[in-house]
């Protein structure tokens, strides 16, 4: 083993025991609260509502957006007219405003103050598709309840997380905050994030209740387009859309947010049978469900709804306990009318408000309601939390293409290096959308994490080369508290442009930041096409045609069209948006401090004329053409969904199945071996897929069931284990109308990545 070899492999052990660190780090303090039975809670939230009028019942559900000081608002706490409010989080308004709530309302009932804490609080994670790509569900964990911990330092007791949409177009913005587009994968990281922040039980000290959004199928939009409707088929919605919520709930989530669109015609916020068949009946879901932000009141606005007073009666009835809206909400303008004329009754208001206050019970709110105001300054950005945040953005890199081995660079094996790009020296752009209690002058940037490792080494020098901004500009820009820079002139950006091909042709090293930026990417923040922004493609082209070799660095939250530096660029690192310590993340991984070992959670398409294109597709006629679908472009992705590079190789052999045969409810044992034929410590991820030959109905050519991101050490080798039962095997069949396990014959595969080639077989009989 050389000395690199042997630093790499002293890296990785330091990550793993981070990963274990992250853990009792963010769990804090030891719980010391009393976790209240189901009878306990039960029997206080009886009491309560027996003392409680109608206008105080229906008051705890509504739930308020506060971005300022509000007479309505305080008015209306005093009163007992509000639940909840969210974007509260300066511990000091939120005690004074749980001030009116406890100490001046009849019956002091705490407020439940919510908040979008998706990726971090203070200390910003990388976005939750990175986060995905580590395919590290306790690391992602580990993050969460750290965000958690922070947010709950400040008096937030409930994050609008985890969205767990699955996303199979990459033009719709909000493929950035959930985990791609596999139901399995999905599944793992909707679990984790839950664990992560409610911790072992809903009240745990340091952390927050959980979630799960945006219930259900929003991630299907048409075209890809935020807010537009959602058609899945019976067999998509059980099998791929709905899992992940399941886990969820599986895992123990406290809440849920109804989504915005039609979901086959019904929106999701009025949709009885997903909130309340679904979710109630066939899940046996014990949290509550708030809709998302205005979604009752849109109701009128899909047709589905007569007026306000109906949307009020249909979300109420649908499921949604709690309304979540700007101004007022249509539950407190029109409840108490509805049980007038007889369209509601008191039940129902009081089924609601069993659900949220026996939340509030269990997180202890009653007993605690108000949050140590000197508590923040000793939870927020710590070393600690900093230190989490640039192990899991190591952790969620993807290397997507390494010709002639220009990775890592050596320190001293380049004099003179150049960082070019619009987002290389953006704070803002490193963390990605849904951050906004950041610190940003803690931010570390490409170029300042370069500066950080190789500064002493290199002559480092910095040229924008472009300027990127989208043609409508995004709703959320009044709430970013960075100012976008005045528009350059065409003069400018000739200027520009030429600067940073110059400065690339007079270094010995070009490393290119390319991508987009913060408000690309996220809610409001859909694509019609894939292609780099603005002239990034030209700033590109020209860079690659110095000569010099050049390594891309991508900061997003979708797959670009990347076509043209697939072919020409040696080295392209997927980064995302790598948050607080992206750049020095993304130099430890240049320099080779720490090794890639992200895999793609979503397809990565060519271009957008392939969308959706995803790896679970059926198989069809003429299954021998189906790359050649179009007739002007290939109808294969650029890197298949589960892919990515090391620094080292794997290879894998020798699969083995239990047995030839199995029986309905039998479990099928596959093995593998995974060995590390590089010179250095490395994590691969060993994929299993399964592909049932016929059926009931057809079923996908390939479907993940299993993975696990291992580090070997040089030649290495370890034997990896799947169990195939009827967790993995059984499927929703829309023919059957039920879940099913068939007779079958099935493939299976373990390898790197979906196109894996590692093939076995079996045979499920009755
Ligand atoms: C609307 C978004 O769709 C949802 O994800 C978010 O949690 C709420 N607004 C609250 O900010």
């Amino acid at each position: 083993m050389n000395r690199k070899s042997k630093r790499i492999g002293a890296r990785q052990a330091l990550i793993c025991t981070l990963s274990a660190l992250m853990t009792v780090v963010a769990s804090g303090q030891t719980p010391s609260a009393v976790l209240p039975d189901d009878k306990a809670v039960e029997k206080r939230v009886n009491a309560l509502l027996d003392r409680m009028t109608l206008e105080e019942k229906i008051g705890q559900l509504s739930q308020l957006f506060l971005f300022g000081p509000s007479k309505q608002v305080d008015d209306a706490l005093a009163k007992g007219q509000l639940g909840s409010l969210l974007f509260v989080t300066d511990p000091a308004r939120i005690n004074s405003l749980q001030r009116i709530a406890v100490e001046k309302s009849r019956l002091h009932i705490p407020l439940i103050f919510g908040f979008d804490v998706i990726h971090g609080f203070r200390t910003i994670f990388p976005v939750p598709i990175a986060m995905a790509a580590s395919w590290d569900p306790s690391m992602v964990s580990a993050a969460q309840a750290i965000a958690a911990k922070e947010a709950s330092s400040v008096g937030i007791n409930w994050t609008f997380a985890p969205m767990v949409d699955i996303a199979r177009d990459p033009r719709w913005g909000r493929i950035v905050e959930g985990a791609g587009e596999d139901p399995w994968l999905g599944s793992a990281m909707a679990a984790a994030q839950v664990r992560g922040f409610q911790g072992e039980y809903i009240g745990s000290p340091d952390h927050v209740l959980a979630c799960m959004k945006h219930f259900a199928g929003y991630g299907a939009a048409e075209g890809g387009r935020d807010y537009d409707a959602s058609n899945i088929s019976e067999t998509l919605l059980w099998n791929v859309y709905l899992r992940p919520f399941h886990a969820a709930v599986e895992a123990g989530v406290g809440s849920a947010m109804s989504a915005y669109m039609d979901l086959n015609d019904v929106p999701a916020t009025g949709n009885r049978w997903l909130l309340h068949d679904v979710l109630r009946g066939d899940w046996r879901f014990q949290g509550f469900v708030v809709s998302d932000a205005n979604a009752v009141k849109s109701l009128v606005v899909h047709g589905f709804a007569k007026d306000l007073p109906d949307a009020a009666v249909l979300a109420l009835d649908a499921g949604v306990d709690m309304e979540m809206a700007i101004g007022t909400t249509a539950y407190s303008q029109n409840l108490a009318a509805a049980i007038s004329s007889g369209k509601v009754t008191v039940q129902q208001i009081e089924e609601a408000d069993r659900a949220v206050l026996g939340m509030k019970v269990r997180l202890g709110l009653f007993e605690h309601p108000y949050v140590d105001e000197a508590r923040a300054a000793r939870a927020l950005a710590t070393p600690e939390h900093r230190t989490a945040a640039r192990v899991a953005a190591e952790r969620s890199a993807v290397l997507l293409r390494n010709e002639g081995r220009l990775l890592p660079l050596g320190k001293t094996a380049y004099a003179k290096i150049a960082v070019v790009g619009p987002l290389a020296d953006s704070q803002v752009d490193t963390l990605g959308s849904w951050a906004f209690n950041e610190d940003l002058t803690e931010t570390v940037t490409v170029l300042a994490g370069l500066r950080n490792k190789a500064g002493s080494q290199a002559q480092l020098t910095f040229a924008p080369g472009v300027e990127i901004s989208r043609k409508f500009p995004s709703p959320f820009a009044q709430l970013s508290r960075s100012k976008p820079p005045a528009p350059w002139t065409p003069e400018q950006a000739k200027d520009e442009l030429r600067k940073a091909v110059d400065l690339a042709g007079s270094s010995d090293l070009t490393i290119l930041v390319l991508g987009e930026t913060q408000q690309m990417s996220g809610e409001s923040a859909s694509r019609e096409s894939l292609a780099l922004p603005g002239n990034e493609e030209q700033l590109l082209e020209a860079v690659a045609a110095t000569g010099k070799p050049v390594v891309l660095v991508l900061l997003n939250g979708r797959p670009l069209d990347i076509r043209w530096a697939a072919q020409h660029i040696p080295a392209i690192l997927e980064a995302w948006y790598p948050g607080t310590q992206g750049g020095n993340a993304i130099a430890n991984l240049l320099f080779g401090d720490a090794v890639p070992g992200g895999k793609l959670p979503v397809t990565w398409p060519r271009d957008s004329g392939q969308v959706p294109i995803y790896y679970a597709h059926n198989t069809t006629q003429g299954p021998e053409s189906q790359g050649k679908r179009y007739w002007d472009e290939e109808s294969t992705p650029l890197y298949p969904f589960g892919y990515g590079l090391s620094y080292t190789t794997f290879t894998f052999s020798n699969l083995h199945v239990s047995q030839p045969q199995f029986r309905i409810g039998q479990t099928a044992e596959v093995t593998a071996d995974v060995e590390n034929t590089g010179p250095s410590t490395a994590d691969e991820v060993p994929q299993i897929y399964i592909h049932q030959q016929y059926g009931s109905t057809s079923r996908p050519v390939r479907e993940l069931k299993g993975f696990e991101r291992i580090t070997l050490a040089a030649h290495e080798k370890k034997t990896v284990h799947f169990s195939l039962g009827s967790k993995e095997l059984s499927y929703w069949s829309a023919a059957k109308k039920a879940w099913v396990e068939e007779p079958a014959r099935f493939d299976v595969w373990v390898g790197a990545d979906s196109q894996a080639t590692l093939h076995g077989s079996f045979t499920i009989t009755q």
